[in-house]
């Protein structure tokens, strides 16, 4: 029987975080000594929703570490059709070593989890990305030198993205701002228990309405597309127009803030085209640690460490 799932950043004690992010670091600089951590083991991924970086980064992952990617599309199994997901990690458990999803509801994420006698490792849900917002902390570990005290303002829809830089965040001691509008805000169970993260962790969370209090001196502003995959966009354009990454709220940042957003990115609407593409902007290095960090999760699911 396995022992863990990645689910959420919240599964991870404040050590196991680091460590992850340690192993990413270290398959980062040396991906040669990992080439066989997955050793002819398969790895199956489910893609319920659409997606560029996490299906190729995944399966470039299991790969160039000696293992076998098997990726399905939902439209493609019995899944898309009649086979509940149960039945369907009950399956496949007899065939690979571990299943990464990217799906809906979380609950479909723990119900596959619990029937799964493999690791599953959560590619995206509606309630949180949690391989998101580790390469996150490691882009932001690489570009800050440390995590501590670190101030990072996350502007805009309150989402997945944002539960996973949250969690992250005050596990990790930072400062962490969100700034979204009225009815968009982070779901209050992740706020309370961020609060408590940070509590722990001598860092802080403040969630608010107001973008130029949030964004005030930070290190780091992140933004993410208004309307989250299966989410209806009307409407949203108005609502969000305070809330667009540019130039001028960007000068209300640290004098060395970096700018970062998890792609896919809708230039002119949640950011400015300057400011994506311009010198402040990490966006393609929190891209490709997305390679580093899926190596570093999935060796450390199926118990060799880095
Ligand atoms: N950021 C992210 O998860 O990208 P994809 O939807 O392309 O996987």
């Amino acid at each position: 029987m396995k022992e863990r799932d990645f689910l959420s950043i919240d599964d991870l004690s404040p050590s196991e975080l680091n460590d992850l992010l340690d192993a990413a670091d270290a398959v980062k600089r040396d991906p040669a000594s990992w080439r066989d951590r997955l050793d002819g083991k398969s790895i199956a991924m489910i893609f319920e929703k659409p997606s560029t970086r996490t299906r190729v980064s995944f399966e470039v992952a299991v790969s160039s570490m000696g293992g076998h990617p098997v990726v399905l599309r939902a439209d493609e199994l019995h899944l898309g059709r009649d086979e509940t997901i149960e039945d369907t990690g009950r399956a496949l458990s007899r065939y690979v070593a571990a299943i990464v999803v990217r799906t809906f509801g979380q609950d479909r994420l723990e119900r596959l989890a619990e029937a799964a006698d493999v690791p599953v490792v959560n590619a995206l849900s509606d309630f949180s990305h949690p391989c998101q917002g580790l390469a996150d902390l490691q882009t932001l570990r690489e570009k800050k030198g440390h995590l501590r005290g670190v101030r990072l303002a996350y502007v805009g829809d309150g989402n997945n993205v944002a539960h996973s830089l949250m969690f992250g965040g005050t596990k990790m001691g930072m400062d962490v701002r969100v700034a979204s509008p009225s009815g968009y805000e982070p779901f209050p169970q992740v706020v309370e228990r961020c609060l408590e993260l940070a509590g722990d962790s001598g860092g802080s969370l403040t969630v608010t309405h107001d973008v130029e209090q949030a964004v005030a001196g930070a290190d780091a502003v992140y933004t993410d597309v208004w309307a989250s995959m299966g989410q209806p966009p009307e409407g949203r354009a108005t609502t969000f127009a305070d809330y667009q990454v540019g130039p001028g709220l960007i000068e209300l940042a640290g004098s060395d803030a970096v700018v970062m957003h998890c792609l896919p990115a809708h230039r002119g609407a949640e950011i400015t085209a300057d400011v994506l593409d311009g010198p402040r902007s990490v966006v393609w290095d929190q891209a490709e640690n997305r390679l580093h960090v899926q190596k570093a999760i999935l060796s450390w699911l199926l118990h060799r460490r880095g």
